[in-house]
């Protein structure tokens, strides 16, 4: 195999807090073992628009704390067809790039791996995304900030949903994945989770709801998890308005607040291991696999198994929340 003079390094899809982190990693554990690095801007749009810049150790100084990406990111349509990733190849061949570290999700391993399949290119990935819906490991870089960001609004939510003795539906996201609802449900002491991995009808949530009413606070929360599995919190509020009319209900749609921030200590962690051991992955021979971290151990998950496996929701979780919420 041909050695690895210079890594290039994107962050692709959606944001999320710890990405500088990562970048931080990547780069000075590559130059720390006489590796050059590229940084590539836009994700993948970058390697087709040839937006690349050489990167020193100064270029993550202070970096550690902030949200987003320094390299900012994108979601590219035309990377999507073989005409783009072709020409994404000859920048890659012109800058003299042998081998790429691409954070994102699912959308930008998917990628990472047609691209490094197509034109054997050595690739890496490492799981970026607030939403923790990677198989492979235990949690996605972003996702302790975004629950810590959950949890902050619904606290203040609290407030005022005892005060005036109300129902809050609390959307979060999680794009088709309800880790994000549930565990912040638990840590936020909400009375349920509508999460798209379960069903929940009205009638059920009744019974949530009324878990909350029963208390000495006549207030309820319920976190529920974008998704059009779930319909979104909208959609619930409307049906339970309907039916109980007692009810004085709100929605809060917490949005991309939950994308930004200064990374939480796990996260910077997690990050910064992650980001080392993408590159002594490369410099092992390693190809096409995700890092992840898997009871504390690094592990290497092939892409495929990484995109196309669902990672399972404890139920163990969801008895928790039922038990914890009477
Ligand atoms: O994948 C991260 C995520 O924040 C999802 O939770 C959400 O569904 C999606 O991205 C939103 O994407 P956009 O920023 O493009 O609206």
């Amino acid at each position: 195999m041909a050695t690895i003079k210079c890594i290039g390094i994107l962050t692709s899809g959606g944001d999320a807090p710890g990405m500088n982190a990562a970048i931080r990693a990547v780069t000075r554990t590559a130059i720390f073992h006489g590796l050059q690095v590229k940084g590539i801007y836009r994700g993948y749009k970058g390697l087709i628009t040839g937006e690349i810049a050489e990167f020193k150790s100064q270029n993550v100084s202070n970096i550690i704390q902030l949200g987003g990406t320094i390299l900012k990111t994108a979601r590219c349509k035309e990377f999507r067809t073989p005409e783009g990733r072709a020409i994404a190849y000859e920048t890659m061949q012109r800058e003299g790039i042998d081998a790429l570290v691409v954070i994102g999700g699912d959308g930008s391993l998917t990628g990472a791996r047609i691209f490094a399949q197509e034109f054997n290119i050595p690739c890496v990935g490492l799981p970026g995304t607030i939403d923790n819906d990677l198989y492979g490991t235990d949690s996605t870089i972003g996702y302790d900030t975004a629950l810590n960001t959950i949890l902050d609004a619904v606290d203040k939510i609290r407030d005022t949903a005892t005060s005036h003795e109300r129902l809050f539906f609390v959307e979060v996201m999680g794009r088709d994945a309800g880790f994000l609802a549930l565990n912040g449900a638990i840590a936020s002491g909400a009375e349920a989770a509508i999460i798209p991995e379960f069903n929940t009808e009205v009638d059920q949530l009744e019974e949530f709801i009324k878990n909350g009413y029963r208390k000495s606070k006549n207030s309820s929360i319920v976190l529920v998890a974008e998704s059009e599995l779930t319909g979104g919190a909208m959609h619930y509020a409307e049906r339970v308005k309907n039916k109980y009319l007692d009810y004085d209900v709100r929605v809060t749609i917490l949005g991309h607040l939950q994308r930004g921030g200064s990374p939480s200590a796990q996260d910077r962690i997690l990050a910064s291991r992650l980001g080392a051991a993408a590159i002594e992955a490369l410099l092992d021979d390693q190809r096409n696999v995700m890092i992840g971290i898997v009871h504390d151990e690094i592990v290497y998950v092939p892409f495929s198994k990484a995109i196309k496996n669902d990672k399972p929701i404890k139920a163990e979780l969801v008895n928790v929340l039922r038990a914890l919420s009477i």
